[in-house]
């Protein structure tokens, strides 16, 4: 991204505020998914959803903090198993729980953004075969049905299920997240398109439980965007690659949650879904690019790149943003954005107020040349529980002494904060925040298995 000139202010149109998941932050974890992931070893660090960042308990103090920063929006999530512990059993107390707590962030000035699917679903529900059988589609919605029948009076903005392409592709062909085992290209399909049928039935669900005169409801699906280009652009082999992985990581899950329209590749669901708007705003979680050589993840030699290696490279969030709006006519959610910045020598981040400065500047010249982004979710708020990477990958703006799990700000916090109060990235927050190190670069191709480098 041109980080050169940094003398002129660029108004900022969008809200801005962070992004959470209910496993990642709570603790006192309830069998799921991911607690049995977890119990059969397969985090890297060793680590389990409990207690992470003891949010369950300490969920005022995080409200608090979040006013403190003048934050405007927050995405958060309900845990299921929490919510029904036992299939059709729900737990009225959990459920009041979180209408105490969301309520106490819309009278703080945040306006909570609700995801009901996060990755994670009680361990009965996997055991069922969770989305790989369309039959299962029904137990998710009365579950979404009973949360919505608690929240709807105080929240109008929804997601359904986020991430279908990332949930699907590293559980049933890398291998990666629960249930894991060996590739199987069916289970993938299936659980694809049943989630789309799941993300269409809940977004009708809730529109019809929800709308009234004067009452603005609003529902997306969260998309993990990449940004797809060959690693080597006269390779037809990688060519080839890149198309495969865009049509079917993007485009299908696109076509399917969006306008219920559903690829060969996809398959037609069995219910019959009638083509039309399935969502109100295109919810886009944008981390990297992807340098492709086949159908696993690469990254170019020598670009910036974060603590896990990802690249750094803002202009493939605006230009996702571009593509999406031109295709669908829908305003864009920016449900997910952020970098692992681990920190070091005593400081707590290296560049993570560079990549901030530099991915809200490109939204909002993007935004100047017509790209309807209206809002920021940064990922994540204390830095948390990153599924199979554990506790070890730092991706918040407020960190978390380990011991006492205290919470502090930042200057990332800091720097979102002066942002939204500005309504403008400007000199001064460049001056202040841009960390002058840079970003660290990614290691030649020459030494391939390396970890990054700085
Ligand atoms: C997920 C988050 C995750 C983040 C960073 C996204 O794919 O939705 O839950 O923590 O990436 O790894």
């Amino acid at each position: 991204m041109s980080t050169s000139d940094h003398s002129a202010s660029v108004r900022v149109p969008f809200a801005i505020g962070t992004s959470s998941a209910s496993t990642q932050i709570e603790g006192t974890m309830p069998p799921s998914n991911w607690t049995r992931w977890a119990e059969q070893g397969r985090v890297v660090d060793g680590t389990s959803p409990n207690p992470t960042t003891d949010h369950w308990v300490r969920w005022e103090e995080d409200n608090q903090l979040m006013q403190s920063l003048e934050l405007q929006i927050a995405r958060v999530s309900v845990e299921w198993a929490r919510i029904e512990p036992r299939p059709g059993h729900f737990d009225e107390q959990a459920l009041q729980r979180y209408v105490q707590e969301y309520q106490d962030l819309k009278e703080r000035g945040v306006q909570p953004l609700v995801t009901l699917h996060h990755f994670s679903h009680p361990l009965w529900f996997e055991d069922l075969g969770a989305f790989t059988r369309e039959e299962n589609v029904s137990i998710f919605l009365r579950f979404a049905r009973v949360v919505v029948e608690h929240l709807g009076s105080i929240v109008d903005d929804w997601v359904t299920i986020n991430e279908p392409n990332v949930y699907a592709t590293q559980a049933f062909l890398f291998n990666e997240t629960p249930p894991g085992g060996k590739a199987n290209w069916r289970r993938l399909r299936c659980t694809l398109r049943n989630m789309a049928m799941a993300h269409i039935k809940c977004y009708e669900l809730i529109h019809d439980m929800l709308d009234s005169p004067g009452r603005s409801v609003r529902v997306a699906f969260a998309h993990h965007v990449r940004a797809f280009a060959p690693m080597n652009p006269k390779n037809p082999v990688h060519k080839a690659f890149t198309w495969i992985d865009d049509a079917l990581f993007n485009r299908a899950v696109e076509d399917s949650f969006v306008v219920g329209k559903f690829s060969a590749f996809l398959g037609e669901p069995k219910t019959q879904i009638t083509p039309g708007f399935y969502a109100d705003a295109i919810g886009i979680n944008y981390y990297s690019r992807t340098a492709v050589t086949g159908m696993s993840d690469g990254t170019f030699p020598d670009v910036p790149v974060n603590d896990l290696g990802w690249e750094i490279f803002p202009e493939g969030l605006v230009e996702s943003a571009r593509r999406l709006n031109a295709r669908y006519q829908l305003p864009i959610w920016v449900t997910e954005n952020g970098t692992a910045d681990n920190g070091a020598d005593g400081k707590l981040e290296r560049f993570r107020c560079r990549f901030l400065l530099d991915h809200i500047t490109a939204m909002a010249q993007a935004c100047e040349s017509g790209v309807p982004i209206e809002r920021y979710y940064h990922w994540c708020f204390v830095d948390n529980w990153e599924w199979t990477e554990g506790m070890a990958q730092r991706f918040g703006i407020v960190a978390m002494e380990p011991t006492t799990l205290d919470r502090v700000v930042k200057p990332s916090g800091y720097l979102l904060r002066d942002i939204i109060r500005s309504g403008a990235v400007t000199a001064k927050h460049w001056e202040t925040y841009a960390e002058p190190e840079g970003y660290p670069r990614g290691v030649p191709l020459s030494q391939p298995g390396k970890e990054s480098v700085r």
